[in-house]
């Protein structure tokens, strides 16, 4: 099991790396410092592998996480990272097997001596994925191909989703497919802020909810270069984040004004009840049970249900929180108008570093401004009029349910 890894040893690998890489910047890959690291970082991996097989970092700018949860930043993670990043490398794992040479390689390309795609013919033990370069303005963007596909899919997941109101059992491969259809859909280039889904009734809000987070995730993850794999899974945790609340009472959900306390006690269930009905169906992965019952705690870990101490967020759960918020914000509903694009993001930007992680909400507004003017030409109900509101009276009903 991956969680098993005890965090000093990651910090030791880490503080190597950085040393060597802080060397070989100064001079260069053969001096007698860098060479001392190399086996002594060879050797920590080999304890570490006995845990787990494979160690993923992610590198959003200046920060490292492993095994999606951040690692307290320091000056090694903040060196490791800084390097990485202009080299558009957005993750990177290193395997059992792995040898010297090619910890070596990697330490060059990290300090900018060697081309990143090197890895791909002399590092069979190290993967790694680059930010995907998604800002060529001529680019065609195949909007009617997904027009198509979100037509399809819709109907699959009306019927899915019946399923989950309904409190059934359903059938994890028919999600799977759902998912794998807008996963190869963002592999086409096309938009993906096109495709997301208008609220026509208030009882279709958790329906076109899920799917809009669902699709929001994959974007997220695709911009921070994941593998195929991953974004599939961040796009079902999306998908199925709030499959608790079918055990909410409807009129709770629809009640157009504040919730009263008690009302607010039942909302809050919903992560808990979520994992749990999450739990019983076979098939699904961890990593939406998770993000279930996490995708309100908020990145200061203020929000519900109260972590036990030492809890460490999933980075999926991260990116739902904020995929979760964007829609919510830009949804008419019952006790609120739908917000624009500028409003949004100025929220969203006070709430980075409080209720949202910031690196990830960063990376997502800067998603959302290069489609920014497609989403209002498209029409999906922002609106320049929304009255003026305070952070406050947000902080209820409209981020947090
Ligand atoms: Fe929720
Ligand atoms: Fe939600």
């Amino acid at each position: 099991m991956k969680s098993t890894i005890e965090r000093n040893q990651i910090d030791e690998v880490l503080r190597l790396l950085s040393t060597a890489l802080a060397t070989v910047k100064l001079y260069s890959i053969d001096h007698e410092q860098v060479q001392l690291q190399i086996p002594r970082i060879h050797k920590c991996l080999n304890v570490l592998f006995k845990q787990q097989q494979e160690l993923t970092f992610m590198v959003v700018k200046k920060e490292l996480l492993f095994d999606g949860t951040p690692i307290e930043q320091s000056l090694h993670s903040e060196r490791i990272a800084r390097s990485l990043y202009p080299r558009n490398i957005s993750f990177f794992g290193f395997c059992q097997g792995i040898g010297l040479d090619e910890i070596q390689l990697f330490i060059e390309i990290a300090s900018g001596n060697q081309e990143v795609h090197l890895l791909d013919s002399s590092a069979p033990h190290i993967n790694y994925g680059e930010v995907d370069v998604k800002d060529d303005p001529d680019r065609p963007l195949a909007i009617t191909r997904f027009a198509d596909l979100n037509h399809e899919e819709i109907s699959s997941i009306e019927s899915l989703y019946n399923k989950i109101s309904n409190k059934d059992n359903f059938e994890i491969n028919q999600v799977a497919a759902i998912i794998s259809g807008f996963v190869s859909a963002f592999q086409q280039e096309c938009n993906p802020l096109l495709a997301l889904v208008p609220l026509k009734t208030e009882d279709e809000y958790t329906f076109s909810h899920s799917i809009n987070v669902a699709i929001l995730n994959i974007a997220q993850a695709k911009s921070l270069g994941l593998s195929a794999d991953l974004l599939h899974d961040i796009g079902l945790a999306g998908l199925l984040h709030d499959a608790g609340k079918i055990f909410v009472d409807k009129e709770i959900i629809r009640q157009p004004g504040q919730l009263t306390d008690e009302e607010w006690r039942e909302m809050k269930k919903h992560p808990m009840r979520g994992a749990q009905y999450l739990m019983g169906q076979e098939g699904v992965p961890q990593l939406a049970i998770l993000t279930a019952f996490e995708h309100h705690m908020r990145y200061d870990m203020q929000g519900y249900p109260t972590p036990p101490p030492g809890w460490k967020l999933n980075i999926c759960s991260q990116m739902t929180m904020v995929s979760d918020t964007f829609d919510a914000l830009r949804t008419r509903r019952t006790y609120k108008e739908p917000w624009d694009f500028p409003q949004i993001c100025g929220l969203m930007l006070k709430l980075a570093g409080k209720q949202l992680n910031p690196h990830l909400t960063l990376n997502f507004l800067k998603l959302l401004k290069d489609s920014g003017d497609e989403i209002i030409d498209n029409g999906l109900e922002l609106s320049a009029q929304a009255p003026s509101r305070s952070e406050e009276e947000l902080s209820k009903r409209h981020v947090c349910e």
